[in-house]
């Protein structure tokens, strides 16, 4: 089987020091790869390369069955690969939605007409259809979190590269994240610092620590869990649980 991305000893620096130095890692059609280590490891420093927003010092990339180096060698890997930035705010730029998430599908030089329709098929996918019209500026974290990822998988890629997507998401915009990603055909890589995101998808998982990458294992822990579940109380129902309590 053939990697979608194929890293051998790759080397980055930023701001003179070595983040990345000597990354061997393979990313194979239907893999969900958790991405793990610590803040400033050098996580969002590794999914940059894999787009070429990063410059290899040395070591090889191969990526989508051809070795990548150059600016335009990463074109075609950024149509290819979809990258959810772990800010929103550098993701969006467009005044509304619509507009947001039909830009990669005009980009990748569809008509107007159709772009829309895809962004509008791809937000209703996401159960953000609500959302088509309104300002990106005004939207809440998670709301653009979301828009984001709508922005992603307008471009149908091939492989996802998510940067912490779950930040600010409540919990029923987290399920529902994790619901969508788990029925994608698409291989992906997770940056998360979030257990049950990458417990409920991950099918490998390498911990980046000291520039390289090492099998981890995502343990399935059976936790005791100590923490406060809170529920809205229906009063206009006024729910009875059958133990007095309502
Ligand atoms: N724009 C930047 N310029 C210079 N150094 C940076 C920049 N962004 C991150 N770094 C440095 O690169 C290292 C790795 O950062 P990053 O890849 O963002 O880590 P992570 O995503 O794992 O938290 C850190 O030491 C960080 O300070
Ligand atoms: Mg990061």
């Amino acid at each position: 089987m053939s990697a979608l991305f194929e890293l051998d000893a790759v080397a980055v620096a930023r701001a003179g020091r070595m983040v990345l130095d000597g990354v061997t890692l393979r990313l194979d059609p239907g893999e969900r790869l958790a991405l793990v280590g610590d803040n400033g490891a050098g996580k969002t420093t590794l999914l940059r390369t894999l787009v070429g927003l990063e410059t290899i010092r040395s070591g090889r990339l191969v990526a989508f069955g051809a070795e990548r180096r150059v600016e335009r060698d990463f074109r075609e890997v950024r149509i290819g690969a979809g990258f959810l930035f772990q800010d929103p705010d550098d993701q969006l730029f467009s005044p509304t939605v619509i507009e947001d998430v039909a830009f990669g599908p005009l980009n990748l030089g569809m008509t107007r007409a159709a772009a829309t329709e895809r962004a509008e098929a791809t937000l209703t996918r996401l159960g953000l259809a609500d959302l088509a019209r309104r300002l990106t500026h005004r939207l809440s974290g998670g709301e653009k979190r979301l828009v984001s990822l709508a922005c992603v998988l307008a471009m149908e890629p091939k492989a996802l590269l998510l940067d912490e997507p779950t930040t600010g998401l409540d919990e029923t915009r987290l399920a529902r994240l994790i619901e969508i990603l788990a029925g994608l055909d698409v291989a992906m890589v997770l940056v998360s610092h979030d257990r049950v995101f990458l417990e409920r998808l991950a099918t490998r998982a390498v911990l980046l620590e000291g520039g390289r990458v090492r099998p981890a294992s995502l343990h399935r822990h059976v936790h005791v869990h100590d923490h406060v579940h809170i529920h809205a109380l229906d009063e206009a129902h006024g729910h009875d649980h059958g133990d007095g309590t309502a």
